[in-house]
């Protein structure tokens, strides 16, 4: 069992930081959360994150003359805190390899599809994969598939995709924390 502190990143209402909240809480994930971190003041995450007294930071990307300053920023947010782990949760903002650099292999993320994906396609779903210096192109963690129905509108497909966020999300946050994790070039491996 490694003693992990996840430092959490959003940037809207934080549906998936509850998850993970509620995960730990629940014992299920072993691991502090150190700190909550969004790019808004006004995120709806930063405010779940009080309710619970876990420190919550904003650090507003405009504040910032480069991209490199706010990653900056961010970086000297999370190492104040300890943080080992980084989660991107629901976190808007590209980062750079300035950023991925400083926690290679410690950067989980959530994405509202199934990866690759395209249009058209007749099942959804969302993928947690670690982050690497390419766009969604971490090797793959867990996948959870939905259907795409007929009448189906962004807002019913989003709402059965998050359903299973919040399911996969914190699983693969458990499996990281209790070392049960070895990547092989692109392919996750789970022990
Ligand atoms: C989720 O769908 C996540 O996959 C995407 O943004 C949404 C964030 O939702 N990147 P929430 O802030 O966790 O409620």
């Amino acid at each position: 069992m490694r003693e992990e502190k996840l430092g959490i990143l959003c940037s809207g209402r934080g549906s998936n930081l509850a998850s993970i909240i509620e995960a730990v809480e629940r014992g299920d994930i072993p691991a502090e959360i150190a700190v909550v971190i969004a790019d808004k003041a006004d995120a709806y995450a930063l405010e779940r994150a009080r309710e619970k007294g876990i420190p919550a930071v904003p650090v507003i990307y405009r504040d910032y003359a480069e991209r490199a300053d706010f990653e900056r920023a961010l970086l000297k947010e999370l190492q104040a805190h300890r943080v080992t782990l980084v989660v991107l949760a629901g976190f808007m903002r590209i980062l750079s390899p300035i950023f991925v650099h400083a926690y290679t292999g410690r950067i989980l993320n959530i994405h509202p599809a199934l990866l690759p994906s395209f249009p058209g396609v007749k099942v959804s779903g969302c993928t947690v994969h670690f982050v690497d210096e390419g766009m969604d192109s971490g090797p793959i963690i867990m996948q959870a598939a939905v259907p795409v129905l007929e009448g189906d509108t962004e807002e019913t497909l989003a709402a059965r995709v998050l359903e299973q966020e919040h399911r996969i999300f914190p699983a693969s946050i458990k499996l990281y924390v209790e070392d049960r994790l070895r990547t092989d070039g692109r392919k996750v491996h789970i022990l």
